[in-house]
Order: C-alpha cells, then structure tokens, then sequence
C-alpha cells in the first residue's frame, strides 16, 4: 500500500531584495498541491524557506553598510508576511542561516569528503556573479555573457573544492532511465540530457575563498560550502538529516515533489540526484520545472524594477484573484504572461460573472422561493443529466489533472460546472416554475440540483481559493465540505441558507 504521506517544496527564494509576484506563482501552486493533499488525507509536509548565502547578497549588504544578516532579515519577516497574507500553508520555513542547518551541511559535505567524492583543486571558471553560477565557455550565450542573465562573466582562479558529479554520470541516465516521471515536464528531461550530461558531466566546484558570507569548511576554514550544497541541503536538513534519521526524516523523505522554475531544473536533476547517491540515500520522486510569470515578453526582475510589491494587488484585488490568476492563467510547465489587466480580465470573467453571479443567483432564488430552506423532492427532468453527470465525474476528473499538475486544467474543469449551472439556470427557468404551484417540488429540484453543483465544486475549490470557498460554505450552512462529502445529493436536507453575500466585486476598467 502507498505511504500516505506528500512531501512538497518550492525553492528556497533569495533574499537579495524584495519578493515578486513570480516569486508568489511558485509558492502558490505549491500551496494548492499541498492543501489539495491535505483535503485527500495525506500527511503533508510543505516546505519553503530562504536562501541566504553567497557573494550577491555579501556585496549588497556591504554596499549597505549592513552585515549580510542585517541585510536580510527584514526580507524575510517581510516575505513571511506576504505568504501569510496569501494564505501560504507552508509547514517549515528553512532560513540557510539557521544554526542547526549550517551544522547539518558542514557534516554533510565532511561525509562527501570522506567518502572520496569531494576533493581539493584549482578552480578556473567564468562566473556570473547575479546568478552566482559557473559557465563553460561553450555554455555563454552567443555574446559570450552569462546564458541566464545575459550579463558579463569573469575569469575566476583560486584554490577550491570539488565534487565528483561526473563519477555518477552513468547511475544518474540508469535513474532517469528507470524513473520516466522523474523530471516533468518531459521536455525539461530531454534538455538536461542533451545540454549537460551527454557532452559529459564537469566535477562541481563546492567551495569558495574568495568571499566569506557562507557556512566554513571544518575542516579548511578558509573555504566556505559553494551556494549549491548548501542550499540543496535544505530540503534534508530541515528534515533532521543527517543528525536525526528516525523522526520527520524517515517519514517524509524523499520528496514527492521539489517544485522549481525552469531555470534551476539543472541544479536540482543534476546536482542534487547526485549529491544524495554519494550520500546514500534516497532520491526525490519528481522535479517539476515549471515556466515563468513574464511581463511584456521578458522576465520580471527587481534590477528592471518591472514589478509591483504582490500586496498591492491583493489589496486591490483579493488574495483569491491573485491566487486563482496563478494558477489559472498559465498553462503548466510553458512560461505565462502576466500583467494586471490579464488580472483584471480573469477575475471578472470567472469569479465575478461565473462563480459569484451563479451562488448569488442561487441563493436568491432559494430565499425567495422557499425561504432558504433546502429540500429534494427529486422531480428529475432529463434536463438534469448533463448537469448531474458531469457534476458525479468532476472529483475524479480534478484528481487525474492535479496530480499531474495541470492545475490550471483542473480549474478549467471545475469552472465548468459552474457555467453548466449557470446555463442550466436559464434553461430550467426557475422564474417560470415559480408561477405554477403544480411545479414546487420541481422547483425545489432545481435549487437543489443547483446548490449540489455550487457545493461540490466549492470543495474542490478549497485547495485553490481558500477564503472564497469558506465564505460559500457559511452561505450553504451545510457541514458537508470534506472530499469524502463530494457525492451529488449528500447536501443536507432541512437545512437554512444563510444570506447571500457578494463574493467578488467586478472590477471596473477605463
Ligand atoms: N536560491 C535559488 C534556489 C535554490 S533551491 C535549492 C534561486 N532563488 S531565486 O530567488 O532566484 O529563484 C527561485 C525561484 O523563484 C525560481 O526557481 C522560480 O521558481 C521563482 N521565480 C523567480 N522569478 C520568477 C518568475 N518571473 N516567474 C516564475 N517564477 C519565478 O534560484
């Protein structure tokens, strides 16, 4: 039988400056898929965190006159509010300065070192240092700049660490080869294959003297851990790895998911299987690599200050436009446009006129109708079909598409149920039903047929939209709300609604 357990991370975000709203689409669809398992009866572990080391953030605090930690810390507080703000239901937040994830990684690295995997050389390199990546010369783009960023890259020389990456070239294409699901999308597979282990894999350089805004090596204090073992390490040492194997370790590792941006699949398919089969132990189930938020065809970037801080919006807006426009505009996996009249158009189209419009409809009717009591008399007209059969096929057909983490396929699909209610409204035409006493338990059918539509879907809108789905479910005063609830007819009989309240408010534009 498999583990019900679901370990979910998003990256551990810089803190160089201020986080964005690509920064919130990666921790949102993290979020979804962490309470959408929750909802399913997984013991879930939802992790993010910050990443806080390295030369970037060492050269901005000193230009600051702050230390590196000064620099950072109201980043942090600020971004934890944010996510507080977003309804980010992470389980652990890592910061890399955290004493006891320093400790974890200087033993880590000690273990590679003595298992032979890590050894001392000369580093020659072209380094980028926005990205704090290393380049090969084949590997900078057609101007020789960084292939990321587009920016300079210089030549760097001095004494380093190294760790053999490509002593487990051949067991890292065995893996790929046994485990086609591992890198998603597909696509994201072939790259990495192609690009950077067919023309063969370089050992890694893992230390750094030449800055000093990082964990020290025990063993050569003079060396600090190069950012990528050290911020890879997150995602075991928050789990007690290697002090503590037999509590949340052993429980929640591997990962089933580590959720990233496109641009740092590399690190997390390469490096990382890697790291852990010289630590001998257990490899992540999946990497996703998903596209990225883009604004006017290009990336949002806090050095092109093309950007809003994400509270604005939610403040303008509300938390639920923000989260459902993440994760409803962007095809999963392929890079998305974002701006705000996108925003705009997305919330009033599907959560003003569609979802909103349909449980006030509702709502209405009931009260005024049957004073908001709720009954089912079950006068079934063949009418009701497509609505009650597409409404009994739903849950499964959602669970098909989150799992595979085509949420925004998912959303699509819930959405149209709403808009087959929406029309079976003006098809059933209640208004007409009314006026014949003949038709009340007709009647009642309808409103009922209507609100089980509006309630199944609001259960599998939880996950998504978190506080919309609350308010709805106060407005259908019903206790039904758990995915073993999702049978069409389990609404409770007898029971009064509450008033309608509006849900969203359209948004006016010039
Ligand atoms: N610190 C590393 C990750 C280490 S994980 C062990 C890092 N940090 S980052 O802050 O630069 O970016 C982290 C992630 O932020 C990206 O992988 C991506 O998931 C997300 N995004 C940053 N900008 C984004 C967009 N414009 N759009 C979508 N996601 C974006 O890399």
């Amino acid at each position: 039988m498999e583990n019900k357990k679901f370990y979910i991370t998003t990256p551990i975000y810089y803190p160089s400056a201020e986080f964005h709203i690509g920064h919130c689409y990666t921790t949102i669809i993290a979020d979804a898929l962490a309470r959408y398992k929750r909802l399913s009866g997984y013991d879930v572990f939802f992790q993010t965190g910050t990443d806080e080391h390295g030369q970037k953030i060492e050269k901005i605090a000193t230009e600051k006159g702050l230390t590196p930690k000064e620099y950072v810390d109201p980043i942090i507080e600020n971004a934890k509010d944010l996510w507080n703000k977003l309804g980010i239901s992470y389980d652990y937040f890592i910061r890399t300065t955290d004493e006891d994830h320093c400790a974890r990684v200087q033993k880590i690295f000690k273990m590679m070192y003595d298992k032979g995997d890590i050894y001392k050389g000369e580093y020659k390199g072209l380094y980028c240092t926005p990205c704090e990546s290393f380049w090969t010369e084949s590997q900078l783009d057609e101007n020789g700049k960084c292939p990321d960023c587009h920016r300079d890259v210089h030549e760097v020389s001095e004494e380093a660490y190294f760790f053999k990456l490509s002593k487990y070239q051949d067991k890292l294409v065995k893996f790929y080869e046994d485990n086609p699901k591992f890198i998603q999308p597909e696509s994201r597979k072939n790259e990495m294959l192609n690009n950077f282990i067919k023309p063969g894999l370089e050992d890694l350089c893992v230390s750094r003297t030449s800055f000093k805004w990082g964990i020290p090596v025990t063993f050569d204090e003079k060396h600090v851990i190069y950012v990528w073992i050290d911020a890879l390490s997150n995602y075991i040492t928050s789990l007690g790895y290697p002090d503590n194997l037999d509590d949340k370790f052993k429980k929640y590792w591997p990962a089933d998911i580590h959720l990233v941006g496109k641009e740092i699949v590399r690190f997390h398919t390469i490096i990382w299987p890697c790291m852990l089969m010289s630590l001998g132990i257990d490899l992540p189930k999946q990497v996703f690599g998903h596209g990225w938020l883009i604004v006017d065809g290009g990336k949002i970037s806090k050095s092109l200050g093309n950007y809003k801080d994400p509270r604005d919006y939610i403040n303008s807006y509300g938390v639920d436009a923000v989260r459902y426009y993440a994760l409803r505009e962007v095809p999963f996996g392929n890079d998305g446009n974002f701006s705000e009249d996108l925003l705009i158009a997305r919330t009033n189209a599907d959560l003003v006129n569609t979802l909103g419009n349909l449980v006030n409809r509702t709502l209405a009717m009931s009260k005024k109708y049957f004073s908001s009591v709720v009954e089912n008399p079950k006068v079934y007209e063949s009418i009701d079909d497509n609505l009650i059969s597409y409404a009994k096929m739903l849950p499964s057909l959602v669970d098909n598409k989150v799992n595979s983490l085509k949420v925004n396929e998912a959303l699509e699909d819930i959405f149209e149920l709403l808009k087959r209610s929406n029309k079976y409204i003006d098809d059933t035409t209640p208004w007409v039903l009314a006026k014949d006493e003949s038709k009340t338990d007709r009647l009642k059918t309808v409103l009922y047929n209507l609100l089980e539509s509006i309630r199944i879907s609001t259960i599998l809108l939880r996950a998504f939209i978190p506080g919309t789905t609350e308010r709805i479910f106060n407005m259908l005063n019903t206790k039904k709300i758990e995915f073993t609830d999702l049978d069409f007819g389990t609404l409770e009989e007898g029971i009064t609604l509450n008033e309608s309240e509006i849900l969203f408010n359209r948004i006016e534009t010039k």
